[in-house]
């Protein structure tokens, strides 16, 4: 490959002078994400309804001499949301990237023992927290016909669980909710993505069986190996993709 067409390739992978949000940032796929993406250059702002570990995840940014700034709020308060919103444009100017990642689990509920309460609690968070960061930050990526919208789905959404329905509905939205998006949006020049882990080894993970991962691939996939395939998505070297699913699963699930 000549020089200067490598140069083109690396350049594009570069997140320098770029705007992240971050959901979830506090923990696990979030925390890896907000960690890579500020080392690619970003200036992130890390968002958790968990304030310590939000806050250890921002000075571990920082310590590495990268840029992040926490902002405690709880995805399915639409207030919270924009205020977060309205603060990252006072602070960094902009949002460029969008990373809709925090969530809760379903408990490893079979359908009759999830009660209306959770069900309603679960789809607030993991479908409808998605759509409040999206409302919020809309209005500026439009005005700057440049954006990349990041929403972690999960294996789940495509291939089933044995159990929690609400989860998998949730997450299923997500990813319909995107593919609708990416088609509105193309014309303004915003990507919608979705990332769709297999088991990845995070607290959330102990809910599952890790036999049927493991049958497949000869590890458990890490909160790195779902940050990389973000940060991907959130570059300029993903932007012919849009409305897209990317699984990093080790195989247990092909598309
Ligand atoms: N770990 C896996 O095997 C796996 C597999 C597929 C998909 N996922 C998805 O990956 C994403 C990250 O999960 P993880 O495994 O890192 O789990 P995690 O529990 O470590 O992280 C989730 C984060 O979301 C935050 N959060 C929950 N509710 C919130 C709210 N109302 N407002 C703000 N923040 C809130 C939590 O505090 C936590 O920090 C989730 O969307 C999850 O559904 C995980």
């Amino acid at each position: 490959m000549k020089p200067c067409v490598a140069q083109t390739i690396y350049d594009s992978f570069s997140l320098e002078n770029k705007v992240a949000i971050v959901t979830g940032a506090g923990n696990g796929i979030g925390k890896a994400t907000a960690k890579m993406l500020a080392g690619f250059g970003a200036k992130v702002v890390a968002c958790d309804i968990e304030e310590e570990s939000l806050a250890e995840t921002v000075a571990e940014i920082m310590t590495d001499g990268f840029t992040a700034m926490a902002i405690p709020c709880d995805i399915t308060n639409r207030d919270q949301v924009i205020s977060l919103v309205e603060r990252t444009k006072t602070v960094y100017g902009t949002v460029h990237i969008l990373v809709n990642n925090g969530a809760t689990m379903g408990g490893g509920k079979p359908v009759n023992e999830v009660n209306e309460k959770e069900f309603d609690r679960l789809i607030d968070i993991n479908l409808k927290g998605v759509y409040q960061f999206i409302y919020a930050v809309l209005p500026l990526m439009r005005n700057q016909r440049y954006g990349k919208i990041i929403s972690v789905s999960s294996v789940a959404a495509i291939a089933g669980d044995m159990t929690d329905i609400h989860y998998a509905a949730a997450k299923g939205g997500v990813i319909s909710m995107s593919k609708t998006l990416a088609k509105e949006l193309a014309q303004e020049k915003i990507n919608v993505n979705v990332v769709a882990p297999g088991l990845i080894n995070t607290r959330m993970m102990h809910e599952w069986e890790i036999e049927p991962a493991l049958e497949r691939f000869h590890r458990i996939g890490e909160p790195e190996d779902v940050a990389a395939t973000i940060c991907f998505l959130a570059s300029d070297a993903s932007g012919y993709f849009s409305g897209q699913v990317l699984s990093p699963n080790g195989g247990e699930y092909m598309l």
